[in-house]
């Protein structure tokens, strides 16, 4: 309490004080640009009783040393110092007077120019109670000259990929200094550079950088400047110039005897434009009977074995030369003609059909699946033992199809298509291992063992389940005894080998 006491007196004192003294009362700071007009506020505020007001001084305060501006005087009058005469006057009429009121010497300040960026006093020379002054900071602005250009009007793509400044803007002498930015869809990189001038102002240069090519031909660089939340956009079009970009068109496929009105056509992009367009045909002459129009190839008369060949079409502009080639071969008869409409819904047929079978076959491996698992258990003897047991009967009733058909899915499909659906549980052929055993040798006649022997042989994974060295004892067998003489074509060296085995 008694601190909060002794707080508001001594405010209480100091607002009095305030009040009942002279105080001189300017802006915080005041700004412009170049060339524009300021005021530069200043009031006294008088006591009461008032004091007298001797003399109104303004001063320029620069380099640490005071540079006079204006005075007013009520006995003297007011008075301008040189270099201010045409730029400064007091604001107030009341000043000038020959009785004149000094409590407002605001001054108007015009033409600003950058020297003119100082901290300035205004000085109230009074009796009894002395000087009292106050200082105004002006500050000027400049405001900057934005640029923007190409950096050279063309700029050529070449096949370097070298980085390369395509545009600069410039926010030139701007105080404070302008801010740059880019817009565009273009990639590249931007530098941005910031001079201080001479005169106190700044130049921001900022180069757009990317790698020419054809790509970029006619893209827009907008440079956006902003300065002061004054915001300025500039654009240029980027004009890049490239080699032919070629193509042949006019070569359908369907190129057959006697066909007429055909024709090759070059396709160049470039910039600039192609100047000349060269045809000629790989290892050979352009036929007789072929009108060579420019860019064009015209196939005059029904067409023959002879204009068959590499045609190549060379175009050129001041850039490069580039080529493009089309093989034209001549067929003895026109494709077959179908619809574009026809090929669709064939497409679509054939796809539907695709996912269908694939939708079925998941189904019944699934199935089958769960049937085996809940008939057969997990036992991996009874997995093997189950599809030898039965397939002297499958081999009856189809064994040729166990041949033609190695791969499980091929199997599903097969039994979906001809409904053996309808097997009894037992003999429904297994899916996993089981497959894999059908083409061993124990089940068939002799005359096809050598056909088995070889593939097992040189697949041994695809289908047979048994180690090769299996298939080899099978086939030694009958030699091994070596009591007989060995067949014919059989080397008489391998014999100890395998019996020592
Ligand atoms: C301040 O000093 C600079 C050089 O240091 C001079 O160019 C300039 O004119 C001076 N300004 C004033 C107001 O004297
Ligand atoms: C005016 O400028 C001077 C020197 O440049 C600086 O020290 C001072 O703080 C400034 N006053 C204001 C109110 O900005
Ligand atoms: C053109 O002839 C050269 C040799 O004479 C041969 O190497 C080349 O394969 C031929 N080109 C064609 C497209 O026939």
């Amino acid at each position: 309490m008694e601190q909060a006491g002794l707080w508001i007196f001594f405010v209480t004192t100091c607002v009095i004080s305030e009040v009942n003294g002279q105080r001189v009362e300017m802006d915080d700071g005041k700004s412009g640009y170049v060339g524009s007009k300021v005021d530069l506020r200043c009031r006294f505020i008088n006591s009461n009783p008032p004091v007298k007001i001797s003399q109104v001084t303004w001063q320029k305060l620069a380099n640490g040393s005071k540079q006079n501006v204006a005075i007013a005087n009520p006995s003297l009058g007011v008075s301008v110092a040189p270099p201010y005469r045409d730029r400064v006057t007091f604001k107030n009429a009341a000043v000038r007077r020959r009785t004149p009121t000094l409590e407002d010497t605001t001054i108007v300040f015009s033409s600003l120019r950058l020297s003119d960026e100082a901290t300035y006093i205004c000085e109230y020379t009074t009796f009894p109670a002395g000087n009292r002054e106050n200082t105004v900071n002006l500050t000027v602005y400049v405001r900057p000259t934005t640029q923007m250009s190409l950096s050279t009007p063309t700029l050529v793509a070449r096949s370097s990929n070298l980085k390369t400044p395509v545009a600069t803007c410039i926010s030139a002498n701007g105080k404070p200094p302008g801010t740059i930015r880019w817009e565009t869809r273009v990639p590249g990189e931007v530098t941005t550079r910031e001079y201080i001038n001479s005169d106190g102002t700044f130049t921001v240069q900022s180069d757009y950088i990317l790698v020419p090519s054809r790509e970029t031909h006619r893209e827009t660089l907008t440079c956006v400047t902003t300065y002061n939340e004054e915001v300025y956009t500039d654009s240029v079009t980027l004009d890049i110039q490239y080699e032919p970009n070629v193509m042949i068109d006019g070569f359908d496929g369907n190129w057959y005897l006697n066909r007429e009105n055909v024709q090759l056509s070059c396709q160049a992009d470039a910039n600039p434009v192609v100047s000349l367009y060269q045809w000629r045909l790989v290892n050979n002459s352009i036929p007789s009977n072929v009108e060579i129009r420019d860019n064009v190839l015209l196939f005059k008369g029904p067409i023959t074995y002879e204009v068959q060949g590499t045609y190549v079409c060379d175009a050129t502009n001041s850039i490069g030369t580039s080529s493009a080639f089309v093989e034209v071969s001549v067929l003895e008869k026109p494709l077959p003609q179908i619809a574009t409409g026809d090929v669709i819904s064939v497409i679509a047929l054939l796809l539907a059909a695709g996912v269908l079978m694939g939708i079925t076959i998941t189904v019944l491996v699934l199935k089958i699946r769960t049937r085996k698992d809940s008939s057969l258990g997990d036992s991996p003897s009874r997995k093997l033992s189950q599809p030898i047991r039965k397939r002297p009967d499958d081999i009856q009733h189809a064994g040729r199809f166990y041949e033609e058909l190695p791969n499980t899915a091929d199997y599903v499909s097969y039994r979906l298509a001809c409904n053996k659906e309808d097997y009894p549980e037992p003999y429904s052929p297994p899916i996993n291992p089981p497959l894999s055993f059908l083409p061993q040798q124990p089940y068939h006649p002799s005359q096809t063992m050598p056909v088995l022997g070889t593939s097992s042989a040189s697949t041994p994974s695809k289908n047979t389940f048994a180690p090769p060295t299996h298939t080899t004892a099978v086939f030694k067998y009958p030699s091994v005894p070596g009591l007989s003489s060995p067949p014919p074509g059989v080397g008489p060296y391998t014999f100890p080998k395998e019996q020592y085995v």
